[in-house]
Parts: C-alpha cells; sequence; structure tokens
C-alpha cells in the first residue's frame, strides 16, 4: 500500500460553516460495539430524519447486502429498540456492504466505487487501534481522504509517545479538523450538561473553585466483570480503559474556565487549559486492584497484573484548583454500577449554633448521575432539624433528568449525527489525548502491585487511604458501600 503526502481540506461551506458528509462508511461493522451500539444509534437518526446519506457497512465477515441488512436489523431489535418499517425502509434503502481485507488495497478500492459520487465523505473506523493507521493509509492511497473527516474509537495511543506518534503518522494524510476522536461519555447529555449546569446558571460558577470546593470525587463503579472480554481487558487494564479517556473528559468539563464563546475551539482550549495544569499523578497517589478470580477469565495472561480497579488522587495545579484534590475510583466487579462526579464543598466559616450543642454542619455536596438511566444532579444541604433547637440536617435537592427533561439521544446517536454535521464539540483533540496521558505518565511507568479484592466489594481497602482526611469515598446513589449517600 502506498501514501503520497497530500494536503487534505476540511469539508466547508463558503461562509465556513461545516459541510455535512454526504456518506457514511463504518469500518469494523461486524463487530460488538456495532452490534450493541451503532446501528441502533443510527437507526435513531434516521427515525430523527437525520440519517439521509448512502451508509456503507465495511468487514471481513462473508456478508451480502441482505445479510448484512439483517444483521443491523436484529441488533436494533436486540437493543431493545421498536422498529417502524418505514424508518426501517428506507434506512435500509441506502445500505450497502463491502467484504474486505483492511491490508489490502481492493477493499478501499471496493469502498470508492460505492461512493461514487460522493465527495465529502465520513469514515467511521470501529476497529482495533493496531488498524487505525492502516485503515487511513488505505483510505489515502485510494484517494479519498481530502475532503473526508475520520472518527477513530477509543483508545488513540496506549501512552504519550504512541498517541504523538500515531498522530504524526495521521496528520501526513489528514489535519486534526478531519480527525474525530470519539469517546462516548462524551455523548453522553448528562456529562455535557456539566458545562451548562456551570455557565448556563449565574449560582454555581463564583463557588467553583479553591475558596469553597474542598475535593472533587469521580466514582465509575461497575459490578459486572470482565466476562467475554478477556482478551481485550488483560491488554488494557482499568486505567486505559476508562481513565485516560471517560473519566478524564469528565474531569476536563468539571475543571475548565469558562471559554470566550461556544466555538469547539474555544472549549477545547479551556479543557486543554485544565489538562495543561493537571500534574502528573504520583505512584504514591494510585492503587491498583484485581479482583479474585480475574485470572480464571478467558483470554486473562496467566499471572496477569492487570488492574480491574483503579483509586487515584490528582491535582490540578491551576489558579481556580490549586490545593483541591480530585479523587477517581474505578472497577470492574465492584459492589454496585454507578458513575458520578461529587463537588464536595468546604463548612462554611463559621460554626454558628455551636453554643446550642450542635455538631458542624456536614458539608455540602453537589452530585452529578452519569447515565446507567439514572441521569440527574442532587445537591445536599443543611436544613433546621425540628427535633432540635438550631442543629441542621443533611436534605437532599434532587432533579432527575428523564423525569424532567425528557427522552436523551444515546451517545453515538449524538456523536455520529455531529460528526455527519461537523460539529467537534463533543470529541477530543489531540493536545487534549496528549495531556491525559502526561497526567498518566509517571503510574504507568511505576504501577506497583496490584491488590487482590474481593468481588462485590469496592475494591483494596488501600484506596481508603488515598481520601482519609477529605471525608472517605462517598456510595453512589442506591448502593450500600462506603458512606450514606
Ligand atoms: C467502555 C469500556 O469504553 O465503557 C468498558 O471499554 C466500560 O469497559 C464502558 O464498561 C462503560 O460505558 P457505560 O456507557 O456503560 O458507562
Amino acid at each position: 500500500m502506498t501514501t503520497m503526502q497530500q494536503t487534505a481540506q476540511t469539508a466547508t461551506n463558503p461562509n465556513g460553516t461545516p459541510t455535512d458528509s454526504d456518506a457514511l462508511v463504518i469500518f469494523g461493522v461486524s463487530g460488538d460495539l456495532a452490534k450493541k451500539m451503532t446501528f441502533v444509534s443510527l437507526y435513531k437518526l434516521a427515525e430523527r430524519g437525520l440519517l439521509k446519506v448512502p451508509f456503507i457497512g465495511v468487514a471481513f465477515t462473508d456478508w451480502s447486502d441482505e445479510e448484512f441488512k439483517a444483521h443491523a436489523l436484529q441488533s436494533i431489535k436486540d437493543c431493545g429498540q421498536k422498529v417502524d418499517s418505514g424508518v426501517w425502509d428506507a434506512m435500509s434503502a441506502k445500505m450497502t456492504y463491502v467484504q474486505g481485507d483492511y491490508t489490502k488495497d481492493e477493499t478501499y478500492q471496493a469502498v470508492k466505487a460505492k461512493l461514487g459520487d460522493a465527495k465529502n465523505p465520513l469514515f467511521y473506523l470501529e476497529i482495533p487501534p493496531g488498524l487505525f493507521l492502516t485503515a487511513v493509509q488505505g483510505l489515502h492511497a485510494a484517494g479519498l481522504t481530502e475532503n473526508a473527516r475520520v472518527v477513530i474509537e477509543k483508545p488513540f495511543g496506549y501512552d504519550y509517545d504512541s498517541a504523538v506518534k500515531l498522530y504524526g503518522q495521521l496528520s501526513q494524510m489528514l489535519n486534526e479538523e478531519q480527525i474525530y476522536r470519539i469517546d462516548h461519555y462524551l455523548g453522553k447529555n448528562a456529562i455535557q450538561d456539566i458545562m451548562v449546569w456551570r455557565f448556563s446558571n449565574r449560582m454555581f460558577e463564583p463557588i467553583w473553585n479553591s475558596a469553597h470546593v474542598e475535593s472533587v470525587q469521580i466514582t465509575m463503579a461497575e459490578s459486572f466483570d470482565v466476562a467475554d472480554r478477556g482478551s481485550f481487558y488483560d491488554r488494557v487494564g482499568a486505567l486505559k480503559d476508562v481513565v485516560q479517556n471517560h473519566i478524564m473528559q469528565i474531569i476536563g468539563l468539571l475543571s475548565m474556565d469558562p471559554p470566550s464563546t461556544a466555538t469547539p475551539a474555544a472549549i477545547h482550549a479551556q479543557q486543554l487549559h485544565a489538562f495543561e495544569s493537571m500534574r502528573p499523578i504520583e505512584p504514591s497517589d494510585y492503587v491498583r486492584g484485581q479482583y479474585t478470580g480475574y485470572h480464571d477469565v478467558e483470554g486473562v495472561a496467566e499471572g496477569s497484573t492487570t488492574e480491574t480497579f483503579v483509586a487515584i488522587k490528582l491535582y490540578i495545579d491551576s489558579w481556580r484548583w490549586a490545593g483541591v484534590p480530585f479523587f477517581i475510583r474505578t472497577g470492574k466487579n465492584l459492589g454496585c454500577t454507578a458513575t458520578e462526579a461529587v463537588v464536595v464543598y468546604k463548612r462554611p466559616p463559621l460554626q454558628l449554633f455551636k453554643e446550642t450543642g450542635c455538631p458542624h454542619p456536614e458539608r455540602n455536596r453537589l452530585r452529578f448521575r452519569f447515565g446507567h438511566g439514572d441521569d440527574g444532579v442532587q445537591m445536599q444541604v443543611q436544613a433546621l432539624d425540628p427535633s432540635s433547637q438550631m442543629a441542621s440536617k443533611p436534605v437532599v435537592l434532587n432533579v432527575d433528568f428523564s423525569e424532567a427533561l425528557g427522552e436523551e439521544k444515546l451517545p453515538y446517536e449524538q456523536l455520529l449525527g455531529d460528526a455527519l454535521q461537523g460539529i467537534a464539540t463533543r470529541f477530543a483533540t489531540q493536545k487534549i489525548i496528549e495531556g491525559t496521558w502526561i497526567a498518566l505518565s509517571k503510574i504507568l511507568a511505576n504501577p506497583g502491585p496490584a491488590l487482590e479484592y474481593a468481588p462485590g466489594t469496592m475494591g483494596p481497602r488501600e484506596s481508603d487511604a488515598l481520601i482519609e482526611h477529605y471525608g472517605g469515598w462517598i456510595a453512589p446513589v442506591g448502593s450500600k458501600s462506603d458512606q450514606p449517600a
């Protein structure tokens, strides 16, 4: 396969706004991600009238167009989606399939033939990371990259050096504006809501800093185990599977300064500033764990020390966040499934009701709940306990987004819809990805042991020591572990 040096373009209208893509090509369309997420998301886009372009699926599986369509339809139904025959007929009429090997030129020639007159295709690479470069080289050699956008699945690199190297290679063929690094957490409404919550309300931003915030905790707990993903997971581990991407993106939104405008460039610039100010995490602020029984999972190497749990303390050395620890914990086979971020405020400056024998009030907490059908925000504030003279008692103000705001889009529905329109806000830039890898560089170089923990717990107890001076881990809503919610 040959690669010519060529300056690629971003497809824009004469007034500079992005041009809508005129075709969608998905590589890796026979895989698990497509089955569980992509087809149903495209169906939802079609239902909203937003999938108007031809859709070409590419994979190694030997399918006819009809078999490809049957697989897509079954996948949509398996996701619990009710299928309207009118929507499906219109969608499937635009679908075709290319069977091919990603290392062969003829695969890309076959894609080219199917693309016909399309000028601004969107290529989505939901393929193993080792094939990202091969696929882009193939598309480039076939002359298909000039006005294209390319959506690349995670992980982008496996450390800082490999992320820089991959970008160096891709940028021979694509410019930064053409590369859409997808992270489905950025497609979740409740996660993007962090920005709206902070910058569309007057009352939070003035106290969103080290003068008022004592610490921030992020928990991404999963009660299920590695299951049939052993050979993938064992090469990655929790740090690269979810911290470098999903959790870091949450921290970017929580810690960024207000952007000067709502453009992708201005938003990304502020997120980057947060990552540039992030201190590389010290091995002493890192606890790794592995659940008992992990070695029995198919595909896991004998004696593997891959972590299935991590707990981390990190700092962002910016004016806003100096001295405020951000705590992270995530793992498989834990006591509950929940993703949350809790901003913990300092106590009031004065213990005013001390004389009447009242204890120091609890800290205020602002809790964001992400995903798993339970999106929302809770504020824990103090109210007068009616059974006492002047003592306070924590009460919770709660909003459930599904009830208050209605149905949300699926993450990939949002992100693929955005990519088709050239809206880059919810995608990570190269510099942001590099920033996340730099933050993890010291602990990747010096990971330490993986401590065993029992399935159904919240990881090794050693993780408690990281946070004990900050009131301990806060239990996710609905779970019984840790401190009361
Ligand atoms: C994926 C990880 O990116 O995100 C999985 O590879 C993880 O290991 C999943 O379970 C979590 O996504 P969600 O949307 O279910 O929270």
